[in-house]
């Protein structure tokens, strides 16, 4: 194994809240080991198109509180060609890159994983997205952030549905996931959640409005679920249920902003740490996850094809107080 004297570290696929506590945990653990570290801006495009920038400990100073990126990120299309992940390769080799740490989603290490298998350059993982669905991790970068955020919003909302009587139906992210969505129904007491992982919810719903005696009632739709958009549904369950007084709140990118929470900001900054530690271990392609207030190494390949159920006891306890 080539002894790693430089690392590269970058952020991709959508942003999350704690991005930035996480590029400072991996900054000053390299500076801990005596390495030199280089940021790379924007992702897997910056890496293309050398957009590399070398970090100092004073780089990352005051952003551990930080929402977004300062490195910014981009989703790349031109890295899923071997003409793109050369033009990165040239890159990384001409500023001297032994190894990479990756801060992303599952599209993000299946790019890793890919270049890995090209390139003999090692790559680690930490999961940075809101959605919370990566397999082999209890928590990613950014969903406890977004949890508080969408729960703050619909706190606002709920007092106004109340006020007049109102059925809203929010919107929420998380892609084709129901973590954030179920998680603030809980943290709510929202009437009903609607998630891509249940089928049939279309009749629960209709079910749920024609016979519930409540006034006023808060639906979160998220925004991978099998009936609609909020916006849809609203339309249609409008027209029919007009007594309800629906409307609509897609609550959008304000999710994916904001200070870190603490937890995010802990969760970031120990990752960061495991990830160079790893590295400085001799290990590759596997992601740095959170499970049972541990850190765990999980391959690249179990992360990217494993799915995160959403829990059976999740849904018994929102079952039970949603009534
Ligand atoms: O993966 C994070 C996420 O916020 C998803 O929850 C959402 O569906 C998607 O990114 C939105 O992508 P974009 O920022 O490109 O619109």
């Amino acid at each position: 194994m080539k002894k790693i004297k430089r690392i590269g570290v970058f952020t991709s696929g959508g942003d999350s809240p704690g991005m930035n506590s996480a590029v400072r945990a991996v900054v000053r653990t390299a500076i801990n080991y005596k390495l030199e570290v280089y940021g790379i801006h924007r992702g897997y495009k910056g890496m293309i198109r050398g957009e590399f920038e070398k970090m100092t400990s004073k780089s990352v100073a005051h952003i551990i509180q930080q929402g977004g990126t300062f490195l910014r990120s981009a989703r790349s299309k031109e890295f899923r060609t071997i003409e793109g992940r050369k033009k990165a390769y040239t890159n990384l080799v001409k500023n001297k890159i032994d190894a990479v740490v990756v801060i992303g989603g599952d599209g993000s290490f299946k790019g890793a994983g890919i270049f890995s298998q090209e390139y003999d350059i090692p790559f680690v993982g930490m999961p940075g997205t809101i959605d919370n669905d990566m397999f082999g991790t209890d928590y990613t970068i950014g969903f406890d952030t977004a949890l508080n955020t969408v729960t703050e919003a619909i706190d606002k909302i709920k007092d106004t549905a109340h006020s007049h009587d109102r059925t809203f139906f929010i919107e929420v992210m998380g892609r084709d996931a129901g973590f954030i969505a179920l998680k603030a129904g809980i943290a709510t007491g929202a009437e009903m959640v609607l998630i891509p992982e249940i089928e049939g919810q279309e009749e629960k719903l209709e079910k749920y409005l024609s016979t519930t005696k409540k006034t006023s009632s808060i639906i979160i739709v998220a925004e991978g679920n099998n009936v609609g958009g909020a916006e849809k549904i609203a339309k249609a369950f409008g027209k029919r249920f007009k007594e309800h007084g629906v409307r609509v709140n897609v609550l959008g990118h304000m999710q994916r902003g904001g200070s870190p929470t603490a937890f995010d900001r802990y969760l970031a900054s120990r990752l960061g740490v495991a990830a160079v530690d790893a590295l400085m271990d001799n290990q590759r392609s596997v992601m740095m996850g959170y499970a049972n207030h541990e850190v765990v190494h999980v391959p690249f390949n179990k992360t990217i094809k494993g799915k995160r159920g959403i829990g059976e006891e999740l849904l018994r306890v929102n079952e039970i107080l949603s009534k």
